[in-house]
């Protein structure tokens, strides 16, 4: 199991503090579990590991194999909750260099329609080119700019390039029930679907299909990772009392620290490949809490890379920060410092020992300086990184979520503030039906 460990905390924020916590907690986790929180039609996410049947999941399983059999690329299309999931437990469990040139195991998997940027789609269509290619098309409202843009133009290469009736089969929709653009294109053209439940946010959306197909199209496997949220949603059950319950003690933690001045969470890693585990964290929390003018703001950083940039503001900047460190215990490999005659590096001090030796002292030194330096710390074990362990540690943290939000006092099931953008943005480019906006913002310029 994954571990959670505050010790680290207590030289700025007390125990008895945080174990205060306990009545407003419980009554954060009974109102999730009882649905009489606010935002209480998105709850779908609590007990969806333990809701997942076998036969779903082979479902799931027989369209990933549709498309691994007949693509050496597929394209994840989406943006925000319909593509972080997916992303980081995709690169979390990859090997960091096969997908620069096809392993013939497993397609190689790029994304989409999380940009507007002309010269990524242009080198991305050129990248595809001579490949044989598949689209899993995300959306739960299915009309989101991003994605249908870069929809539109993947949709059309993969007819043109593969024919349409290649096309029709390797091309999936992860879409809502009824309405939106992707629905009905999946309709028409009669390509696979699979369905994000209605009570089910984007954010919270990993352990549906649009987490799930991507996952399992990369060649991992999708049973484990379910089983390992299983566990992690047993582990923080509404009868789990507050000591043994991970989520209510890192909610409460979180919130007696940003009550304490620290505005600021840093996620941080010592391991590359939990780069993007960090952005669909930062999501995660952002959009959940950042509303009425409060919230933690989410941060992230890769160590030790970043101690070579902000180590500086870490160390030495406004103490309005604390960290949270998710430490993998074990590598999946093994690889030793070989000596060296000359040792003109001065590191044969190193030899012999494993690379991840060092990177341990790094972390151990890093939290030793953060915390002289005013940075409490939050530590997340991890024993390794597999499917199981990863499916853990992302229920863990979106229980944590709805708990702290509750326990902060604001709905961490809507996200108001996204639309200003996209207001704007329409009323820009001449969207019709926004005649009257354009001519405000026009004016405005
Ligand atoms: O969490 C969210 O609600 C957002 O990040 C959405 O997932 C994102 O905006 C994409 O929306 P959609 O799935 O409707 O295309």
């Amino acid at each position: 199991m994954i571990t959670l460990n505050i010790e680290k905390t207590f030289g700025f924020i007390s125990k008895e503090a945080v174990a205060a916590y306990e009545a407003k907690a419980k009554v954060a986790r009974e109102a999730l579990e009882n649905g009489t929180g606010k935002g209480n039609d998105f709850l779908g996410w609590l007990h969806l590991p333990s809701s997942i049947s076998a036969d779903f999941l082979a479902d799931i399983q027989s369209t990933a194999n549709t498309l691994r059999e007949n693509c050496e690329v597929v394209v994840v299309a989406g943006i925000g909750g319909s593509y972080l999931g997916a992303r980081a437990v995709i690169e979390a469990l990859s090997n960091s260099f096969t997908w620069l040139q096809n392993d013939k195991k497993n397609p190689v998997i790029v994304y989409a329609g999380h940009n507007i940027g002309e010269d990524y789609l242009y080198e991305l269509t050129g990248f595809l080119k001579d490949k044989k290619f598949g689209v899993i098309n995300i959306s739960k409202s299915g009309t989101t700019t991003e994605t249908a843009l870069a929809f539109r133009l993947l949709k059309k290469q993969c007819e043109d390039q593969r024919g349409k009736e290649m096309a029709k089969k390797v091309i999936v929709a992860i879409t809502d029930a009824k309405k939106g653009a992707a629905r009905i294109t999946a309709d028409n053209e009669g390509y696979k679907s699979f369905i994000i439940p209605d009570n089910v946010g984007g954010r919270f959306s990993v352990l549906t299909p649009v987490g799930l197909l991507p996952i399992a199209i990369a060649g991992f496997d999708i049973t484990k990772f379910v089983a390992g949220a299983t566990d992690m949603e047993k582990t923080c059950a509404v009868d789990v009392p507050f000591a043994q319950n991970p989520a209510m003690i890192y909610a409460a933690t979180r919130n007696e620290l940003y009550k304490n001045g620290k505005k600021i969470e840093i996620m941080v890693n010592y391991n590359p490949k939990l780069h993007y585990v960090s952005e669909w964290w930062k999501q995660l929390y952002g959009e959940s809490e950042g509303k009425e003018n409060k919230g933690i703001f989410p941060a992230a950083v890769d160590f030790s890379t970043d101690l070579h940039s902000m180590g500086q503001w870490i160390q030495e900047g406004e103490r309005t920060i604390f960290e949270t460190v998710i430490s993998v215990e074990k590598t999946n490999y093994s690889l030793s410092v070989p000596s060296d005659e000359a040792n003109l590096d001065g590191l044969n001090f190193l030899a012999g020992k494993h690379v991840d030796e060092v990177n341990k002292m790094a972390e151990l030194g890093t939290q030793i300086a953060h915390i002289d330096g005013g940075v409490p710390n939050i530590r997340i074990v991890i024993p390794e990184l597999n499917e199981y362990n990863i499916g853990q540690l992302l229920y863990f943290f979106e229980i944590g979520c709805g708990i702290s939000g509750y326990i902060l006092g604001v709905n961490p099931f809507d996200q108001p503030g996204v639309e200003a953008y996209k207001k704007n943005m329409f009323a820009l480019l001449n969207k019709p039906g926004y005649e009257e906006e354009s001519k405000a913002i026009q004016s405005r310029l």
